[in-house]
């Protein structure tokens, strides 16, 4: 369908070589080679995530997705600051750490899980060895999340061949990462799923930042003369595309639509949540540490309620560690993050992702013919 006709956005095609303007997000958990090849295929450009992964699975993965398609695909990563080089545990004040783990103590014994007071073991910083790898394989699309590429980082990509997006959450970011030499900026509004995307920590009301329109509208003036814009959060069908394209947009990015496809990796349990007409998502840091969109559930309400600092960078990740992954393994929904955008409440079944690509497609066309008539 998306190569029938001529492209939607022949900016976003001229810039990424996609026939359907439709991002998928790098997904951590969700985005392997599948799903990436999946929507590549299908004429969007599928984004594989290699955040927290090892160099060696990080070249394994690009060349498992250059074995499934020969269409462009990107690769994500996260350039938050403690996130490209983490937090000394050892450095965060004792009361800070007792805190927090007082309030998932609280939380424990749900799964027979001992009382702990301990600092959380570091993090591995792994994010530069990544970046290593991915221009030593000369991938088609950088993309850059929670934190803006530098301009030698963006040459670097630049000479390996590399076409560079970078998502941003505010207008500023979006004017510096053109500055900094990237091809396509993707405005993040709030209604977006999982992490916000800002380069360092900021207080809640603060990272909550602006709706996906009041920013779309904004960056376009501020960036869309310099490069392709496409609108991030709560976009979950054709009718959102048409809607940013109409108002001269270059295309949308999708993160939540995509978790819930066959292909994705995410558990089963998590993407029956996703399709069961749930509207009800919240900003928790309780999870990582850093801001992120999530369904609500009774672990956002115990963290609210605690009214305790997380710790920095992902050591919150690190200190909860064994809650949340015996939460995974018992398939326990409220103890667990189910990250989800705001649009969620229209989501409908789990179909392959080459049939989301192809159903958005057409309903965009439908919507645009119809305005124009
Ligand atoms: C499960 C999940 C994981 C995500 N992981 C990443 C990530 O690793 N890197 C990144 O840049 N953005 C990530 N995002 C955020 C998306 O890039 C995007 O901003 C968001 O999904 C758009 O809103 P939507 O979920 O309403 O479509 C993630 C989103 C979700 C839902």
């Amino acid at each position: 369908m998306a190569n029938s006709l001529p492209a939607l956005s022949p900016r976003l095609f001229a810039a990424l070589g996609t026939e359907a303007p439709v991002v998928q997000s790098g997904m951590r958990g969700v985005a392997g080679p599948e799903l990436v090849a999946a929507v590549s295929n299908a004429g969007g450009l599928g984004v594989l995530a290699a955040l927290h992964a090892e160099p060696d699975l990080v070249r394994a993965s690009i060349r498992q997705v250059r074995e499934l398609t020969d269409k462009p695909f990107g690769v994500n990563i996260w350039l938050h600051e403690d996130v490209r080089s983490s937090p000394n545990p050892e450095a965060i004040p004792d009361d800070v750490v007792r805190a927090a783990q007082s309030a998932l103590n609280e939380l424990r014994p749900r799964f027979e899980l001992e009382p702990t007071l301990q600092r959380p073991e570091a993090v591995p910083d792994l994010v530069d060895a990544a970046l290593e790898v991915m221009i030593e394989e000369r991938i088609p699309v950088f993309s850059a999340g929670v934190g803006l590429p530098e301009e030698a980082l963006v040459s670097r990509f630049h000479s390996a061949g590399s076409k560079v997006v970078a998502m941003v959450a505010t207008v500023a970011d979006g004017e510096e990462a053109v500055g900094n030499g990237v091809d396509v900026v993707v405005a993040q509004g709030t209604e977006s799923g999982g992490h916000r995307s800002y380069g360092s920590k900021l207080t809640k009301s603060e990272a909550l930042g602006s709706s996906t329109l009041t920013l779309m509208t904004e960056m376009i003036d501020a960036v869309g003369a310099a490069v392709p814009v496409l609108a991030a959060g709560g976009i979950i069908d054709g009718r959102g595309l048409a809607a940013m394209l109409a108002l001269g947009g270059d295309g949308v990015l999708l993160g939540t639509r995509f978790v819930a496809t066959k292909e994705s990796t995410a558990a089963q349990m998590w993407k029956k949540r996703l399709t069961s007409g749930e509207r009800q998502t919240t900003l928790t840091d309780g999870f990582t540490g850093q801001w992120a969109r999530v369904l609500r559930s009774e672990f956002t309400s115990h963290w609210d309620a605690a009214k305790v600092e997380a710790l920095p960078g992902l050591l919150q990740a690190a200190a909860g560690r064994d809650l949340f992954t015996a939460a995974k393994q018992l398939d326990d929904d409220q103890m667990q993050p189910l990250y989800a955008g705001a649009g969620v409440g229209s989501l409908e079944g789990i179909p392959g992702a080459g049939q989301v690509i192809d159903q958005m497609v057409a309903e965009a066309r439908a919507c645009l013919a119809r305005l124009s008539q």
